[in-house]
């Protein structure tokens, strides 16, 4: 499973990389507002700072929501830099969009995916990638992790090529059940990402090799 981070932050997304393990990015236009990035050129800036920095793919989004301005904007940031994944929204003109970016062999990402019809659709139109967004699902007392298990049945029985993003992750929990529910990719924040390194007993073990490991030098040095 590849892990992705979803930031628009560099300090953070640079620590990831610094962890080893980090295969892309995914971006949305609220993780890129939240940075306080605005105007296209800034955005576009930002996107080109980001795609150097990490060699894997960076999902950027569209803002048009008709299919011309979708194709635009997407044909734009595909110049930006190779590792470009258009991310388009899970609406009627972003599916004609996937379908005609699909043709001109631009990767896309679709987003705002909360049903096994709407994976099915983006599968059909060729999307690279879908966006489940689990913890939006949680939230409303659905169970995000159960749309995965189905998406992933749905394509592995109807042999779509499409990669399961799973999306809207809010714990290490959620990593680990997109896991084995057969996501090809996670996207988190870092801290679900680091969360991941902790449990007491790796705490409680590792104290305990350092003490045995003092004790035997200072009795080491004692008996020289
Ligand atoms: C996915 O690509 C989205 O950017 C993201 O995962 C949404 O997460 P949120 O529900 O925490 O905003």
């Amino acid at each position: 499973m590849k892990f992705f981070i979803d930031t628009a932050n560099l300090a953070q997304i640079k620590e990831a990389l610094e962890l080893g393990i980090l295969d892309g990015v995914t971006t949305n236009p609220s993780l890129m507002a939240k940075e306080g990035i605005t105007g296209k050129e800034s955005i576009y800036r930002h996107y080109k700072k980001i795609c150097d920095l990490v060699k894997g793919d960076i999902s950027a989004e569209v803002i048009s929501t008709e299919y011309k301005g979708i194709m635009k904007e997407a044909k734009e940031l595909a110049e930006i830099a190779e590792n470009i994944v258009v991310k388009v929204p899970m609406i009627k003109d972003g599916i004609k969009a996937i379908a005609e970016l699909t043709a001109l062999e631009i990767k896309t990402n679709c987003t705002l995916v909360f049903s096994a019809g709407q994976a099915i659709l983006a599968a059909k139109a060729g999307a690279t990638y879908i966006s489940p967004f689990i913890g939006r699902i949680d939230d409303t007392n659905w169970n995000g992790i159960q749309l995965i298990t189905d998406i992933f049945d749905i394509y592995t029985m109807q042999g779509y090529d499409t990669e399961i993003l799973a999306a809207s992750i809010r714990s290490g929990l959620h990593i680990v059940e997109a896991a084995k529910a057969g996501a090809d990719v996670v996207t988190c924040p870092l801290d679900a990402i680091l969360s991941l390194l902790k449990h007491p007993l790796t705490d409680i073990g590792l104290q305990k090799f350092l003490d045995d490991h003092k004790k035997a030098q200072a009795a080491a040095i004692g008996k020289s």
